[in-house]
C-alpha cells in the first residue's frame, strides 16, 4: 500500500481523537502509554512498534478486507480468522511475521517491478513489513488504544450487511433449490439456471458491482453475469464505466464446477448468491466495457516436463485502452506473460506473473490503462510445470491436454478493454439500441 493512504489514515485518526478524551485525561499520556506497553509485554522497548499506533494501521490497509469476521468471499477463498483486535493479532504474531517475511501474505502474484502499476495491488512497503516483524518479535506490545485509527468503512459495511463488501445488493440471484453433492463425489461440472423474473428485473439496468457469495464446495462459476474463480474479488464498474444487464423474465445460466474431498459424511448441499448493485439514475456512462479471451490452443504438456510453455498472438483491430488482465490455468500453471508490440515497433511487457498460484487468480487492474492503437500485437504466453517437483501437480506421469476438470489444464487470459470513443449515456434514460442486442 502506498504511504499516502497511511497519511490520510493517520490524519483521520487525529480527527477522531476526541472520542478517546475520557481515556486520555485519566492519566498523563506518557504514563498511560507505558502502562499499555507493559500489558503487552515486559520485554518491549521504546523502539518496538505498538499494536494500536503502528501495527493496526498496516493490518487495516492490507489485511482486513479479508481478515475480518465478514471478510471477502473470493470464490470461496475465505481468510481463516480475523486480524481486527489486539488479541486477534497477538495470538497469531509468529504466523503473521513468517507470512509477510516469506511474501505469502498479502496474496499477490505480479512481478515486484510492477509495484504501482495495478490499482488493486496488494503489496506491503518495506517499512510496513519491518513494522509487523519487529512487533511480532519484540514482545507484541499493545500500546495506547487512543492511538488506534478509526475502523475502516469497509469493515463497518461488511459487518452491517452480513458480508456484502460493497453494501446490500439491489438484486440477489440464486438457485431456487440448493444443489446436493454425494459422499463419493470429487469434481462435478453442470449447468444450473436461475430465473430472473419480471418483478426482479422489470427493465434493463446498468451494473455497478457484482459480488458472489458461495456455499461450500463451489469451486468456480462462469456465467453471463461474470465469472468467478478462486481468489477473485467483486467486480466493480467505476464512475463512467458500465455494463448492461437485461430485463426479465429470463434465465441466467451458471456453468458450475463443484469440488470437494470425497469420503463418508462429506455429502453437502450448496447454493450460490450473486449480489448485484445497480447504478443510480442520473449517473453518466462514458465507457461501455468489453473484453476478450486470449485462448492458447493445440498444446500437450508431456509427462514430467518441468517448464512447458505455449503462446498465442492477438491483433487489435481498433484503438482501445486496456483495463485489466486475468490469466487462467489450473494446478500445473506456474507463470504468465502479456507482451505488446505497438505499430511503431515499441515493445513492452504489460504483465508478468512469475509465480502463478491456482488459489489466487487475481485480476490485474491497471491504474493507468495502456493505450493500444489498432494494429498492435499482443503476445500471451503461459508456462506449466508437469514434473514431480511441482507440489500441486495431481499426476506427473500424465500427458496433459486442455479440459475443464482441475486435473486437466486450461490456457487462457481474460482481457478487459474499452474503446477509446466516448459515449454519453445517462442512467435512467432510454438505452441506445446498439447495447440492447
Ligand atoms: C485478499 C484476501 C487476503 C488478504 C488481503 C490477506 N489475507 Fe491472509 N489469508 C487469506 C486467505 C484466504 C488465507 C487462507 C488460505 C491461504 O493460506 O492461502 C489467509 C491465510 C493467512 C495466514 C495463514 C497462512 C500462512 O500463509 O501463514 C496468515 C498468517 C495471514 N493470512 C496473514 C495475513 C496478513 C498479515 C495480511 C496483511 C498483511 C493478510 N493475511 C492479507 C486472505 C487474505
Amino acid at each position: 500500500m502506498r504511504p499516502t493512504t497511511r497519511l490520510t489514515l493517520l490524519a483521520s485518526a487525529l480527527l477522531v481523537a476526541p472520542a478517546f478524551v475520557a481515556l486520555a485525561t485519566a492519566a498523563p499520556l506518557t504514563a498511560q502509554q507505558a502502562t499499555f506497553a507493559a500489558i503487552g509485554s515486559g520485554s518491549a522497548t521504546d523502539a518496538t512498534p505498538t499494536f494500536y499506533a503502528d501495527v493496526l494501521p498496516v493490518l487495516q490497509q492490507n489485511c482486513q478486507t479479508c481478515h475480518q469476521a465478514a471478510g471477502l468471499n473470493m470464490g470461496g477463498n475465505l481468510a481463516p480468522w480475523p486480524l481486527v483486535t489486539y488479541e486477534d493479532a497477538r495470538i497469531r504474531a509468529p504466523r503473521i511475521a513468517s507470512a509477510v517475511r516469506e511474501g505469502r501474505m498479502p496474496p499477490w502474484s505480479a512481478a515486484d517491478w510492477h509495484k504501482g502499476t495495478f490499482k488493486n495491488e496488494r503489496v506491503l512497503e518495506d517499512d510496513e513489513k519491518a513494522t509487523l516483524i519487529a512487533w511480532a518479535e519484540g514482545g507484541t506490545p499493545a500500546g495506547n488504544p487512543a492511538d488506534a485509527p478509526p475502523t475502516p468503512d469497509f469493515v463497518k459495511i461488511a459487518s452491517e450487511t452480513d458480508g456484502w463488501s460493497r453494501g446490500e445488493p439491489d438484486l440477489i440471484i440464486e438457485w431456487a433449490e440448493p444443489y446436493c453433492l454425494d459422499d463419493d463425489l470429487r469434481d462435478e461440472y453442470v449447468n444450473l439456471s436461475a430465473q430472473i423474473t419480471e418483478e426482479m428485473m422489470p427493465e434493463d439496468r446498468w451494473i455497478k458491482s457484482i459480488e458472489y457469495r458461495n456455499g461450500p464446495a463451489v469451486h468456480h462459476i462462469i456465467s453471463a453475469v461474470g465469472a468467478l474463480v478462486p481468489g477473485a474479488e467483486p467486480r466493480v464498474y467505476e464512475d463512467g464505466y458500465g455494463r448492461l444487464m437485461r430485463a426479465g423474465p429470463r434465465e441466467v445460466r451458471f456453468q458450475m464446477h463443484f469440488n470437494k474431498q470425497p469420503g463418508p459424511g462429506t455429502a453437502v448441499c450448496t447454493n450460490i448468491q450473486a449480489g448485484i448493485i445497480f447504478k443510480e439514475d442520473g449517473e453518466v456512462i462514458r465507457h461501455v466495457t468489453g473484453g476478450n479471451s486470449l485462448r492458447i490452443r493445440d498444446w500437450e504438456i508431456p509427462a514430467g516436463n518441468p517448464a512447458y510453455s505455449a503462446s498465442v498472438e492477438y491483433v487489435f483491430t481498433e484503438d482501445v485502452e486496456i483495463l485489466s488482465f486475468m490469466p487462467h490455468m489450473h494446478l500445473r500453471g506456474t507463470a504468465a506473460l502479456y507482451e505488446i508490440t505497438y505499430p511503431d515497433g515499441r515493445h513492452e511487457t504489460l504483465l508478468h506473473v512469475p509465480d502463478y498460484a491456482f488459489n489466487w487468480q487475481h485480476t490485474y487492474e491497471f491504474a493507468e490503462p495502456p493505450q493500444v492503437p489498432a494494429g498492435s500485437i499482443m503476445r500471451f504466453t503461459l508456462w506449466w510445470d508437469n514434473s514431480e517437483n511441482n507440489p500441486s501437480n495431481p499426476d506427473p506421469s500424465a500427458d496433459v491436454v486442455w479440459g475443464l476438470p482441475t486435473h486437466a489444464e486450461m490456457s487462457q487470459g481474460y482481457m478487459n478493454f474499452r474503446r477509446l470513443e466516448e459515449r454519453h449515456i445517462v442512467v435512467g434514460e432510454p438505452i441506445p439500441a446498439e447495447f440492447r442486442r
